[in-house]
């Protein structure tokens, strides 16, 4: 117990760690880094709809994670989930627009492409699932999307340990692009294996 609170609560500092970083390049210039600026010259719609959906989509999806929130305000996980779905569709479809000219090239932009089209799937999904009342299969997209969604935590670690390890950024990079989420949704996969083995729920999906 005191374990999954001291790993609950290291993963929402993290989140939102990482959602006032996106904030404050957003809103402060003088904060913003060369590429974030040329970002904004090239794509300033994607831009925003990126930096603002994501940090909204990893605060947000922080606290959905958190059980006793769910369980004593149902309502206000509802609202909450609706809000960190349109956060998922803005930040996914404008990762989408960005994936192509992530720097480095081709391999950072396959990386960050297929992690965008995951993204906005096992969102898209953990949707479906609970318009139809799929409550378990609901639970687990969306477990897979936050997974995913932390992303944006794992790349913001590995990237100064790569640099610390003294690996050139062009090899980093790419690499990066990859690790970054794929170890993330293996996780995920685990984790939920673990549950359904333990609780022993009749799956539809
Ligand atoms: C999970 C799906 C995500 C994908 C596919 C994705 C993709 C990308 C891409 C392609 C770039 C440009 C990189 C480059 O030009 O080399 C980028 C930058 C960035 N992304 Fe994401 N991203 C995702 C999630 C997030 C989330 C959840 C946040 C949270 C706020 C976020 C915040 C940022 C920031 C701040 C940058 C600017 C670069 C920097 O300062 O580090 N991203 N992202």
């Amino acid at each position: 117990m005191l374990v999954r609170r001291f790993a609950w609560g290291l993963m929402a500092l993290l989140a939102f760690a990482v959602a006032g970083y996106a904030i404050a390049i957003s809103l402060v210039d003088d904060l913003r880094t060369p590429l974030v600026r040329q970002l904004f010259e090239l794509q300033p719609w994607s831009a925003w709809g990126h930096f603002l959906g994501g940090a909204v989509a990893i605060a947000v999806g922080a606290l959905q994670t958190h059980t006793m929130l769910r369980n004593r305000w149902p309502a206000l996980h509802r609202w909450m989930g609706r809000v960190y779905v349109v956060a998922v569709a803005a930040g996914g479809l404008a990762a989408l627009a960005m994936a192509p000219q992530a720097s480095t090239g081709v391999v950072a932009a396959l990386g960050f492409g297929a992690l965008a089209v995951c993204w906005l799937g096992t969102t898209a999904l953990a949707v479906i699932a609970i318009r139809q009342r799929r409550i378990a299969d609901h639970r687990d997209w969306m477990l897979r999307s936050y997974a995913l969604t932390l992303a944006a935590v794992t790349l913001r670690l590995y990237l100064p340990a790569s640099q610390i390890a003294g690996i050139s950024f062009l090899i980093a990079y790419p690499a990066i692009a990859w690790l970054c989420w794929v170890p993330n949704l293996l996780a995920a996969e685990w984790m939920l294996r673990t549950r359904h083995a333990r609780t022993m729920l009749p799956r539809t999906a």
